[in-house]
């Protein structure tokens, strides 16, 4: 019952307890399949990693941009055979437009630059941390529905680009914990392919098919790309041919293959050296057969992956230098990457290095010890407010003091603030510090300064 928002049916959910007419529908209580719900835990653990991918980016300089989630279909009509294209989420709206929602962003940034017809000063350096949509096959870190960081250069032709892209990938993963033994990044180069392509005289045009089909060799049999390959118009041998150059193992091997003086390979070998510069260089690793499924591609690709290979591909970009040239605008070059939610959390799971997010963010809990009490607590917790600090007020004053212990150690709350009838009339509050269970009184007057101060020790 994919998409049907009341299921006549529910499998695994409660019925209703009463319901007037037994054959009124149940509504199904479960996001459409592929989609997920951020309860609070799950949210603080998005905006956690959200928070550390915007760290990253501004920390090398990166600008954040957004735009709709609903775009024009007609983005991503590309006639390169990717997966993507088949993966739309599309439908035509009440005006009769094709419209579909995005399942990546390089097209939306690539329209954003070119609606503004060469305005904008290069080169820029923009992220964006995107909701995409693709109606995929659900596996392990692959979903209908992902966030996707995204970083991204234009107008900067050089493998400079890539090298800066790359090291922001790795500060992000040293944030989090991981050391380049968990997680490596596969470099190549699609000129390699292209180099190949042209020194057996097929032309340009087939470039972008070839590369999607031969991305697909890992998981589609040889003898299916072949005859693909064939219908493209090109020879078995030049699959062969490929397929050879792929499998080499160093960019001493594969130049060797290649004609002299390969553009693809001292490109290949000055972004290792930069990546030397920047002090990554053991997060990288060439890998003639990485390829990416995308068509734009054109340069410089690469992929970070799980080192023990369990996962999918944790992140995925490159180069692409004429994506603006397919939509009609100026030839400019452009880097970049999109660095998924799902399969990062997945292995940040497995090797136990996420924080806990079980607490509610609040520091302080204040209650009023009977009805009476209650404008007294709500004095006390604007004193504490109006210092910064977050206050859960107990909006229900006939709780009992066990009931609201439980619920501050349950929200991870440092403190307990009770505001009780003869230490009030004292012109003080009871404090109860939940790090170490002890008790203690705060005058009223002194109460916001103490608040200030409270995490200090
Ligand atoms: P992509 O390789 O299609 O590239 O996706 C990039 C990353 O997004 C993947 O490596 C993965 O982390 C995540 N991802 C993609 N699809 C899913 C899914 N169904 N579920 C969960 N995660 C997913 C692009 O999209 C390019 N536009 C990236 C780019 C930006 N290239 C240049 N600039």
């Amino acid at each position: 019952s994919d998409g049907d928002l009341l299921a006549k049916t529910t499998v695994g959910n409660k019925p209703p307890a009463s319901s007037s007419s037994s054959s009124s529908p149940v509504l199904d209580a479960n996001p459409p399949k592929g989609t997920r719900d951020f309860y609070p835990p799950d949210m603080r653990l998005r905006s956690w990693l959200f928070g550390i991918w915007r760290d990253v980016a501004s920390l090398y300089g990166f600008a954040e941009y957004d735009a709709p989630v609903l775009e024009s279909e007609s983005l991503y009509t590309r006639k390169a055979g990717e997966e993507v294209t088949s993966q739309l989420y599309n439908f035509v709206d009440k005006g009769g437009r094709g419209v579909a929602l995005r399942p990546e962003m390089t097209p939306s940034l690539a329209r954003m630059v070119m609606a503004k017809g060469g305005g904008l000063p290069m080169p820029l350096k923009w992220y964006s941390i995107p909701q995409c949509w693709r109606y995929e096959r659900m596996t392990r870190g692959r979903r209908r529905e992902h966030y996707q960081w995204n970083m991204d250069v234009w107008g900067v032709g050089g493998i400079e680009a890539e090298a800066e892209l790359l090291s922001a990938m790795v500060t992000f993963f040293r944030n989090v914990g991981l050391g380049s033994d968990d997680v490596g990044i596969k470099i190549n180069s699609r000129g390699v392919i292209a180099e190949v392509l042209s020194g057996l005289g097929v032309p340009e045009g087939k470039f972008a098919a070839t590369c999607v089909l031969v991305d697909k060799l890992e998981k589609v049999p040889l003898d299916a790309i072949q005859n693909e390959l064939a219908e493209l118009g090109l020879e078995r041998s030049t699959i062969e041919s490929l397929t050879s150059v792929m499998s080499n193992a160093t960019i001493e091997s594969v130049s060797a293959v290649l004609p002299p003086g390969s553009v693809a390979m001292k490109q290949l070998s000055d972004l290792l050296d930069l990546c030397d510069a920047y002090g990554i260089r053991d997060w990288i690793v060439f890998d003639a057969s990485v390829v990416r499924g995308l068509a734009y591609y054109t340069g410089i690709v690469f992929e970070a992956f799980d080192r023990r290979g369990i996962l999918r591909a944790i992140a995925g970009g490159g180069r692409y230098d004429r994506l603006l040239e397919t939509f009609g605008g100026d030839p400019t070059p452009a880097a970049g990457f999109g660095f998924g939610d799902a399969v990062i959390i997945e292995l940040l799971r497995d090797r136990n290095v996420l924080p806990s997010f079980d607490g509610s963010g609040f520091d302080f809990v204040v209650f009023a010890m009977g009805t009476d009490m209650y404008k007294a607590a709500v004095g006390v917790a604007s004193t504490i407010r109006a210092e910064g600090r977050s206050v859960d007020l107990i909006l229900e004053p006939e709780r009992k003091a066990k009931w609201v212990f439980k619920h501050a150690s349950r929200n991870e709350a440092r403190y307990c603030v009770i505001v009780a009838g003869d230490e009030y009339e004292n012109g003080e509050v009871v404090v109860k510090d939940l790090s170490v269970g002890e008790q203690r009184t705060v005058r009223m007057d002194a109460l916001g300064d103490w608040a200030k101060e409270a995490f200090k020790s």
